[in-house]
């Protein structure tokens, strides 16, 4: 973060609805420390690629026709991000699984948002709706989302942030969803808020959220 701004590139394959609470806490003056280098897409038409347009945001697509390999399409990710030099990798419903690769390139700098109470309802294939399917086909009181540093396992990395949502009589996965993006959009932003204030410190599996950052420490 050189500049002082720390430059986020986010990565989206669907409606781009956590993209879009980003821009607009960033309009709004709440992250203050951080802009949008670039959105990349693994999808043409996804409508996060519009959003990202509307709001002048260079959108990238770099999807499974140009890149066979997980491995291949993390190289070009790369060259991308790095070409833009961006500090920060906000995945938001982005669903192609980054290589080892990348995320070694990117340690400690790749956040992601679960829609779900992790370690609970993650993993493999669990994305979207079929998260809230399971939670509810669980029996379980509450869920809500969570946003954690990535690492080599899916949906596995430390937690930065999580909110809870109960779970209401008569939920379907729609209300559900809809109950939790509300809490994604207030906390994705929030995590970025605090990345970019240099307020996280990522050690052994762990996050502590540090009250004052580094610098006005010593
Ligand atoms: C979000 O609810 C996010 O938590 C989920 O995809 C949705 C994307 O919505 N991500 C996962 O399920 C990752 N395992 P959006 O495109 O409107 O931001």
């Amino acid at each position: 973060m050189s500049s002082g701004q720390c430059r986020l590139a986010v990565l989206v394959s669907g409606a781009g609805s956590n993209l879009q609470a980003i821009i607009d806490a960033i309009n709004a003056g709440k992250i203050p420390q951080a802009e949008i280098a670039v959105v990349v897409s693994s999808r043409r038409d996804a409508y996060a690629v519009e959003r990202a347009r509307r709001h002048h945001i260079e959108a990238v697509i770099l999807n499974s026709q140009e890149c066979r390999a997980p491995q291949e399409f993390g190289v070009k990710l790369a060259q991308v991000l790095e070409a833009r030099q961006v500090d920060l990798v906000c995945l938001a419903g982005f669903l192609w699984r980054l290589d080892a690769g990348f995320i070694q390139k990117f340690r400690d700098r790749i956040l992601n948002i679960h829609p779900a109470l992790l370690p609970k309802f993650g993993g493999k294939g669990m994305y979207g709706r079929r998260v809230h399917e399971a939670v509810l086909a669980s029996g379980e009181k509450e869920s809500g989302c969570t946003v954690h540093v990535v690492d080599e396992e899916y949906d596995h990395g430390p937690i930065v942030l999580q909110a809870k949502v109960p779970l209401l009589p008569g939920d379907t996965p729609g209300t559900l969803a809809a109950r939790i993006q509300e809490q994604e959009h207030r906390l994705y932003p929030e995590a970025i808020r605090l990345f970019s204030e240099g307020r996280l410190r990522i050690e052994r599996n762990h996050v502590t959220i540090l009250e004052v950052p580094p610098l006005e420490r010593r």
